[in-house]
């Protein structure tokens, strides 16, 4: 009997250039606590709690983490261990556990900033909301925790006013993967974001074609830099780079070219 699928259910709609790379991330069997968790943060993803829904979770995560991965490489490349980082939004904690592996920073202490939520239909650059969080603290943590990840702490915005100002800075890295920047205005948040940062850490957004820059960004360092999608049907993206060092940004890709 043929199975209804929703999108992203198949591994054939995956990237397989992504999704058949190594796997660091690994996705716990999946119960119905956890499909449902999945299913606030991720409403493309109709899965099941049986081993191909599993299985094309775990290739998806992996796959989108690879590509942001694949595009920051030449700037991991020049930044020592960072001591501390915050990720705005988490999730389900995958980029947490692959940087974790992948980059073996093992000494990183991960400050992740989520809160309970329920499932959005999420917006495009909206203004900043406490009403916008779909996380799901217990999964998060028994994700991260299947996953062997031990140095983080999680930072329940719900008892932090809704505001990073009281976070135990300042960090390293920073970012925020489909949240901050690509959801919810980073205009919102970014005088927040910018006070927690150490004088030579850079932040990461994704942006979406839509992003317009805002004016205190203009008055920072900043580059946009490609990266590939997980979805085979999914065009590519940007992630937005914000520093305080611009030697730092030339350094690791190629200074932009002046208009002439
Ligand atoms: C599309 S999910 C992305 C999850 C994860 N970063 C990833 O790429 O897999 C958006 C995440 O942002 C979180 N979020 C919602 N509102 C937020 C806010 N005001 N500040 C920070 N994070 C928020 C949600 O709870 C959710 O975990």
């Amino acid at each position: 009997m043929a199975k209804r699928f929703g999108l992203g259910h198949k591994v054939a709609e995956l990237s397989s250039a992504l999704a058949g790379k190594e796997i660091y991330f690994r996705s716990p069997p999946l119960d119905p606590e956890l499909v449902r968790a999945v299913k606030a943060i991720t409403p493309q993803f109709s899965l099941g709690t049986d081993e191909t829904s599993r299985r094309v979770w775990e290739l998806s995560q992996n796959g989108s983490s690879w590509a942001e991965y694949e595009a920051l490489a030449p700037l991991f490349e020049l930044m020592g261990e960072p001591g501390r980082v915050l990720e705005i939004g988490p999730g389900m904690g995958r980029s947490v556990v692959f940087l974790a592996k992948r980059m073996r920073w093992t000494t990183t202490r991960f400050d992740l900033y989520e809160a309970d939520g329920e499932a959005q239909r999420y917006p495009l650059n909206a203004p900043r909301s406490q009403a916008s969080f779909c996380g799901d603290l217990v999964q998060l943590r028994r994700v991260l925790e299947y996953n062997g990840v031990e140095n983080y702490q999680i930072f329940d915005a719900a008892k932090t006013g809704f505001r990073l100002d009281g976070l135990p800075g300042p960090y390293d890295f920073v970012y925020s993967f489909y949240g901050v920047g690509f959801h919810w205005s980073l205009a919102d948040f970014w005088e927040e974001i910018r006070g927690l940062m150490s004088p030579t850490a850079v932040a990461v957004f994704t942006v979406h074609h839509t992003f317009e820059e805002f004016p205190r960004l203009a008055a920072t360092a900043h580059r946009y830099v490609p990266f590939r999608r997980v979805l085979a049907k999914d065009r590519p993206l940007n992630l937005l780079l914000i520093s305080q060092s611009q030697e730092l940004l030339d350094q690791a890709f190629a200074p932009r070219k002046t208009r002439k």
